[in-house]
């Protein structure tokens, strides 16, 4: 497995500092993903991907479930708060997990087919959503969850079948959801997914 090559000053991969570290922060994580977890079979050779991971209640979830996981985001203090939270159990998880900082708006810190489950939720709409589902490999799992219809978020919301037309032909879906705006003249929809990758024609 190649690791990602992050290039800027920024992306660097974490070191967990007990001393400087922010207190660290813990929610819940995503009932859709666990739940999609599940799922995911026993195999765990390969490696996961947290894209846009935040504190990392996701990213622990997959780890918990013994996934080696990558948590990548633009914002240090949340993978520096990850990683303290992750120092302090990681006894109890299956699973390893590695934080890099990088700004994920570019293509160049994701590889193609590289992952074998990638999480994509909740995300932020700079995040490369073509390029985040390009790095699941072949046999590959996907789980992605937009946010939800709160206020004046659906703008930022996927159109129905956009999220559909991006995996094409080259997934299985085993779960696909969408939940129009409310707002009827929106044409938005928050949608949930978890497919799995059969073939990746790039
Ligand atoms: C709403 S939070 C979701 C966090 C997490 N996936 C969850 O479900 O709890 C969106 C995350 O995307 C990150 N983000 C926003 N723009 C980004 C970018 N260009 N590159 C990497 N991460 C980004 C933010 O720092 C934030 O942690």
């Amino acid at each position: 497995m190649t690791l990602v090559k992050v290039p800027a000053a920024r992306d660097q991969v974490m070191a967990l500092k007990r001393k400087s570290a922010p207190r660290p922060r813990w929610a819940p994580p995503s009932r859709f993903v666990t739940s999609c977890l599940a799922q995911t079979g026993n195999d765990r050779s390969g490696v996961a991907a947290d894209f846009g991971s935040g504190y990392g209640r996701n990213t622990l979830a997959a780890a918990m479930q013994g996934w080696n996981i990558i948590a990548f985001d633009l914002d240090r203090n949340a993978l520096t708060s990850l990683m303290t939270h992750y120092g302090m159990h990681r006894a109890e998880l299956g699973g390893q997990i590695t934080a890099v900082c990088a700004d994920l708006s570019q293509r160049s810190p994701i590889r193609p087919a590289t992952f074998a489950l990638v999480m994509l939720i909740e995300y932020s709409i700079e995040i490369d959503v073509r390029a985040v589902i390009s790095a699941v490999r072949t046999d590959g799992y996907l789980i992605l969850e937009t946010f939800q219809d709160r206020g004046e978020n659906w703008r930022g919301l996927p159109s129905p079948g956009a999220l559909h037309t991006l995996l094409g032909n080259e997934f299985d879906l085993l779960r696909y959801s969408e939940t129009p705006c409310r707002q009827a003249e929106s044409a938005r929809c928050t949608t949930k997914v978890f497919a799995r990758r059969h073939s990746h024609s790039l």
